[in-house]
């Protein structure tokens, strides 16, 4: 980082570089090893902690530099002041670790302090502003400014300035705290050119960075998309998050345990975390009672039979009708109505938030998948497999990296409406115009529907 800070702009003596949140001051050391190295003077350093205990043990590790100079201060409230180099490691404090009093001042104070913020973020847009024209910032960070909503404000402000380089760097930096490390390189000149960055797997890669606040995730990973090419949502039926009914508890068990009069309303049902290298056949031993008929249809209560006795028991009944999802619907139903003709037919399956997406067919089709589940159920039955090996493709990981949205965790979270925009390769492309020349995407929806329910009545033979 120091090198970077330095590049093509050597330090003179004059010049003051400023260290936000300088803790024991770990990068005035690095500053000063890097002058010493060259045998050049260092210029002057100013580190700013607001922690006052810090800040002496940063005072005592550097008492015989005169260069070296470390406030006991805000950086965020302290009146701003120009320095040709900022360099540091902000604080990473999501909004929760705040007060109410921080939270209003620095939403009055900071363009970046949109929505959940954190701390980073207004550090960076201190930084921003600390910075002489033509002046060097490099900061490292958690990767998430790049991508997530609330960073969008200091993605456009950080896109009017010369971003030079970008660098995910290893996981492993901080030991075993996962923060996606990122060392950004910004100079305070109009933007012009490119974007150079370094990727965690070695590439380097140039890129324009968007202006307007968006991700640059397609940027750094390289976006596959083209205008034109067909994606998923084409060649699918359905592209949609699994079962959702409102109380797993009471509508999904063990099959050994259920009665012989409940096991007519039963279907296999598998949930994310049964998914994965330990279950390749996607083996369950979990049952769904689903009150619907096979055309989607809500049994009326008088056909439930002992899946009508077994919910109207008094504890059972009252969790029931408490979820609000049934304020406008019968009290047995679920959260939403399942879409049991297109979940039946062979389909591709995936966890709704993983760290590496990873795909599997139900050749069967007789699998429910549970709320933690995505279903990608492909018009033609014959394409499950292909479709299913390109989904797990490294091609298509990279494209998930780079368009997934990311849960506090650095997870992947797979939303139907980022996989429907997935493009196609060429062999899967053939296949969807080919569909196309027979009506295939261009049926109307209930056509469609139709044409669906014929194909698959064989699969709710095989699941009842
Ligand atoms: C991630 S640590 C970095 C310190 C570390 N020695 C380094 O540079 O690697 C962030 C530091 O910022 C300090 N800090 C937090 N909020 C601050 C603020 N508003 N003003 C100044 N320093 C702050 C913390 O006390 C902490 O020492």
């Amino acid at each position: 980082m120091v090198a970077a800070l330095f590049r093509d702009k050597l330090p003179q003596p004059e010049d003051r570089v400023l260290y936000p949140g300088c803790g024991t001051g770990a990068f005035v050391g690095g500053v000063l090893r890097w002058c010493c190295a060259r045998g050049i003077r260092p210029p002057k350093l100013v580190g700013v902690e607001s922690n006052p205990r810090l800040a002496e043990q940063a005072r005592a590790a550097y008492s015989g530099q005169a260069s070296v100079e470390i406030r006991d201060a805000d950086f965020l409230t302290a009146p701003l002041q120009e320095y040709r180099f900022v360099i540091g490691n902000p604080p990473y404090v999501p909004i929760t670790g705040l007060c109410e009093r921080e939270k209003a001042l620095y939403r009055k104070l900071f363009k970046s302090s949109r929505g959940r913020f954190d701390l980073y973020l207004l550090f960076f847009e201190q930084a921003l502003r600390s910075l002489k024209p033509h002046g060097r910032l490099v900061l490292i960070t958690p990767e998430k400014f790049l991508y997530v909503e609330t960073a969008a404000p200091l993605r456009a402000m950080l896109a009017q300035k010369d971003v030079q380089e970008i660098r995910l760097i290893d996981e492993q930096t901080f030991g075993d705290l996962v923060t996606y490390p990122t060392v950004t390189t910004v100079t305070n000149s109009p933007a012009h050119g490119s974007t150079l960055i370094a990727l965690r797997d070695g590439r380097e890669v140039r890129g324009s960075l968007s202006p307007d606040g968006g991700s640059w995730l397609p940027v750094i990973h390289g976006s596959i998309e083209r205008p034109g090419v067909p994606v998923l949502a084409d060649i699918c039926v359905r592209v949609s998050c699994g079962v959702a009914t409102g109380a797993d508890s009471i509508f999904v068990h063990k099959v050994g345990v259920l009665q012989d009069g409940l096991r007519g309303f039963a279907f296999p049902t598998i949930a994310g975390r049964q998914l994965g290298a330990e279950n390749p056949d996607l083996r369950t031993r979990q049952a769904m009672l689903i009150p619907y008929a096979r055309n989607g249809r809500l049994f009326d209560e008088t056909e439930l039979g002992a899946l009508g006795k077994y919910l109207r028991q008094p504890s059972i009944r009252t969790k029931l009708v408490r979820r609000t999802c049934v304020r406008r619907k019968p009290w047995y139903a679920f959260h939403e109505t399942p879409p049991l003709p297109d979940i039946l037919r062979p389909k591709i399956l995936c966890k709704d938030i993983t760290a590496k997406p990873q795909f599997w067919v139900d050749r069967s089709g007789k699998l429910v998948p549970r709320h933690s589940v995505y279903y990608i159920i492909p018009k033609r039955a014959e394409d499950v497999d292909a479709l299913c090996s390109y989904l797990n493709s490294a091609r298509v990981r990279e494209w998930l990296d780079a368009n997934c949205q990311r849960a506090a965790n650095g997870f992947l979270r797979l939303q139907s409406r980022v996989l429907k925009r997935l493009p196609l390769p060429t062999e899967l492309m053939y296949r969807a115009r080919a569909e196309d020349q027979h009506g295939g995407a261009r049926r109307s929806p209930r056509e469609s529907r139709r044409k669906t329910a014929a194909r698959v009545s064989y699969a709710f033979e095989f699941a009842r």
